[in-house]
């Protein structure tokens, strides 16, 4: 497979490259191609001529889009409908990777691929919505894949985080009424590998390790693989805040895609290897 991946600097870049390293794969992050330059985005893929475009390029900032609106909206729209419409025009299928965030958050029994995304609570998350929009004007063969509280290596992420506060402090106060799947690179790269060379047609799909939890019960669970004492105390969002609201309850239901291990099983693998 002739693969070009975007974004193969970041944290799910990193485990995508690792996973289609035996396929033609041309690797590019910001420093090789700007997806926010549409002229130079259509002449690089269309010198390419790949058979399939991943983009795991994005801004992800989720408290600093509140300020960067306007960057958000370049990388995460436009930079997909760029990236869109020159795979459309060398005739690839193009992956995409989107999130929960796109969600309001309000539904506790959490939504599926087929729910209507949307009004998501911040602008991370309606940048988001806007380059899902924008794949499906676009128009290339698809697979858009929604994942959730990612973590790996290579990457800002929470499980890290807590792993270095433990260095310095013996407590901690996490918050524990938002809900969600916390998702290893790994697996979500594997799910895409899956998606592409198994029986699964083009669409959405939502790659997400399985079960769920609170942030609060992930920082125990993360503390207990990693053998660390720590107090940990729970509080509400309420009492945490940040520039960004973030949805109640981030649960993203895996009806009709490859399934992926249980979140504590994928979490278990990552702790031993950090
Ligand atoms: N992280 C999460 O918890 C999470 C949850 C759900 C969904 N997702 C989605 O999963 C995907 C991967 O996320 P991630 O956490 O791996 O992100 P990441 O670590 O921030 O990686 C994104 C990569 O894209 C690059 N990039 C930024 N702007 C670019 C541009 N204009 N042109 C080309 N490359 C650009 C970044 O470079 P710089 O670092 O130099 O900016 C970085 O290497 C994204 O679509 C994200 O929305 C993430």
């Amino acid at each position: 497979m002739k693969i070009l991946l975007l974004g193969a600097n970041g944290m799910l870049g990193r485990a995508l490259k690792t996973t289609f390293v035996n396929e033609e794969l041309t690797a590019w992050d910001i420093g090789d191609l700007d997806i926010t330059e549409a002229g130079e985005v259509a002449k690089r893929i269309d010198a390419i001529k790949p058979q399939v475009v991943i983009n795991a390029a994005a801004y992800t900032d989720v408290d600093g889009a509140e300020k960067e609106r306007e960057k958000a909206w370049a990388v995460n729209a436009d930079g997909v409908r760029n990236v869109a419409e020159a795979a459309k025009e060398v005739g690839a299928t193009m992956v995409h990777y989107s999130t929960d965030y796109v969600f309001p958050g309000d539904n506790e029994r959490g939504y599926t691929e087929d729910d209507q995304a949307g009004p998501p609570v911040n602008a991370y998350g309606e940048s988001k919505l806007a380059g899902e929009q924008a794949l499906a004007k676009a128009g290339p063969a698809y697979y858009l894949i929604r994942t959730a509280w990612l973590y790996g290596a290579g990457g800002k992420n929470f499980v890290d985080t807590m792993l270095r506060l433990a260095e310095t402090k013996k407590e901690l106060s996490v918050v524990n009424d938002q809900y969600g799947s916390p998702s290893y690179t790994v697996d979500v790269a594997q799910a895409t590998r899956e998606l592409l060379t198994g029986d699964w047609q083009p669409g959405v799909y939502h790659a997400v390790n399985q079960g769920l939890t609170t942030w609060y019960a992930l920082a125990l669970t993360i503390f207990e693989l990693a053998g660390v004492e720590m107090e940990v105390r729970a509080i509400n969002t309420a009492d945490y805040p940040l520039p960004a609201a973030r949805p109640r309850y981030s649960v993203l239901n895996n009806t009709r895609g490859p399934q992926l291990r249980t979140w504590e099983e994928a979490l278990a693998d990552y702790v031993r290897r950090a």
